[in-house]
Formats: structure tokens, sequence, C-alpha cells
């Protein structure tokens, strides 16, 4: 899966590109319900951090299917005008059903960190778990801010360190009763999702790219998993990260992990389906003015 680069052992972006825009964006597609419900709570929190006025002309990085795109397009208004960009095409397809009745939001398949954004042009850039999986986080960073006005906002969400994460963890250690640990391929295009778990890395990162007033506050959402046990866990056995957990182990060792994950979340049912919590930075920068 993707290109990976002799020297480092890190996909390039070409090859993070070719997982989104393939396999991992058309799961996506077929569980668009289940990760707009897991990642609501976030939501929430991005929009308001994001405070969109009526009439701004608002960027979206990594808008996958638009869940958030379609709330952007509602805030901004008639007057206002959202953009998402992203490389999945079988996402992107999705968002441009989406948003068919709303003519102030429109997608773009383009690359973030390649793509032409434009100059100066955006009152505000947001992305809800979008600007993790950049080869070179530098490059992009600063394409996403030469796309910003001068004084124009930064908002954005991203993942803090897997260790964590209840929503990983509490499976894990589970499965971790009946399987070793395995040994984690560095490639795996996954852990991506926590590349800027250090806020440290992320302050660095957004003050070379010319941003200032970076705010990186922790945010915790209880994130909605499955409509039971069963359900999570079958979604669960589909995921990669699933499957790689249990690569190494024969059948019935695997099942006696999966019955093992399934008692632990059980714990975790509520009348509304299983939830666990993610942890987040909830992260808001804005350019200097001109
Ligand atoms: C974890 S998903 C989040 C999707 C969406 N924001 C949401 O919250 O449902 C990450 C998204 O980033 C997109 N992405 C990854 N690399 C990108 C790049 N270089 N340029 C634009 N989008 C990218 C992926 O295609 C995917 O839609």
């Amino acid at each position: 899966m993707g290109n990976v680069s002799s020297d480092s052992a890190e996909l390039d972006n070409a090859g993070m590109v070719q997982v989104w825009d393939g396999q991992v964006g058309r799961d996506w597609v077929a569980e668009q319900d289940r990760y707009a419900r897991m990642n609501a709570g976030f939501t929430e929190m991005l929009l308001a951090a994001a405070a969109v006025q009526p009439g701004e002309r608002v960027l979206e990085v990594g808008c996958g299917f638009g869940a958030v795109a379609y709330r952007l397009g509602e805030l901004a208004g008639p007057a206002g005008e959202v953009v998402g960009v992203d490389v999945s095409g079988p996402m992107l397809e999705v968002a441009a059903e989406r948003a068919a009745d709303l003519a102030q939001v429109s997608f773009r398949h383009d690359d973030a960190q390649e793509g032409d954004l434009g100059e100066a042009s955006y009152a505000l850039a947001v992305s809800q778990f979008g600007v993790m999986f950049f080869a070179d986080p530098a490059k992009a960073i600063g394409n996403i801010v030469s796309a910003l006005r001068p004084g124009g906002r930064l908002a954005f969400t991203c993942w803090q360190d897997m260790s964590l994460q209840p929503r990983i963890v509490v499976p894990a250690a589970a499965a971790l009763t009946h399987i070793p640990v395995p040994e984690m391929d560095q490639d795996f295009w996954g852990l991506k999702a926590f590349s800027l778990a250090d806020p440290q890395a992320i302050e660095d990162l957004l003050g070379h790219a010319g941003l200032a007033d970076i705010r990186i506050e922790p945010a915790t959402s209880p994130e909605y998993l499955g409509s039971d046990v069963a359900d999570t866990v079958e979604f669960m056995r589909r995921t990669e990260f699933g499957q790689l957990l249990f690569a190494d182990v024969d059948n019935q060792t695997a099942e006696r992990g999966w019955d093992a994950v399934a008692t632990a979340l059980t714990d975790h049912q509520t009348s509304d389906g299983v939830y666990l919590d993610g942890a987040a930075w909830l992260v808001t920068a804005r350019r200097e003015p001109a």
C-alpha cells in the first residue's frame, strides 16, 4: 500500500494520497454515518473555536465526505463560501451529493500539501482530523497559511497520543490478555493519525509558518463506536488496526481475543450505543495581519 521512501521508511505524499483515494476512502464512505457520529462531539468544539461569521470565505482541509463543510456552509450563510479540499475521490463523491442544496458549499479534489489553494483568499481555514497525514507538514501548513488572508484564522483538531485514547486502549488492552503485543509496522499509514500528538511540535510547526496567537487546548469527547457491542466488534474487526492487532495469531486465539474485547466493551454500552473517549488537541491560530 502506497510508496515507502527508502531512507525514512515513511509513506511519501503520493503514497498517502493513494491510501485515501483508494480503499481507505471507500471504507470511510461505507461507514460514513458511524464516523460522523463518532466525531460529532469534536465537530461542535471545532465549530465553536472556528467561530465562522456570516459571509466569510472558509477553506476546509481534508473535508472527507463533507459532514463539517455542510455545517460550515450553514454558518457562513448564503453570502459566504465554503470550499472543501480533499484527496479522496470516493469521499468527495458523497460530499458533493450532501451539499447539492447548499449553493455556498463546493468541493475540490486536491492535495492540501501540493495543490494551489489560492493566495490570501480565505478568512478561515478549518480541519477536523485532516492535517496529520502530510508527508511534509511544514510545506502543507505553509500552503494553507498562504491561502489565508492576513489576519485570517486557522482552527483544527488532531489526535493526542495513541496511548491516551480510551477508544483504542480499552479494546487493545482486553485483546492483549490473549495475544502477544504485535509488532506494529511503522510504515502503517494509520499511525500517521498521531503525527501531531506532541503539542510542542504543533506550536513549532505553526510558529514557523508565520502564525500567531497559537492556542493548543486538550479536548476529550465520548466517541460513538457502534449501536451495541456486537456492531462495535464487527466494525473493529473490519478496521486495519483490528486486523493488524491479530495478524500474528491463529484463528482460535484471535476469537478468544475478540471475545475479551466484547466483554470489555460491555462496560461502555449505553442505551444510545457504545462510547469510549477520544483525546484530541483543539488548535487555533491567526495569520499575522499585513
Ligand atoms: C481522518 S479523515 C477526516 C475526514 C473529515 N474531516 C471528517 O472529520 O470526517 C482525514 C481526511 O484527510 C484527507 N487528506 C489526507 N491527506 C490529505 C491531503 N494531502 N490533502 C487533502 N486532504 C487530505 C483524507 O482523504 C481524509 O478525508
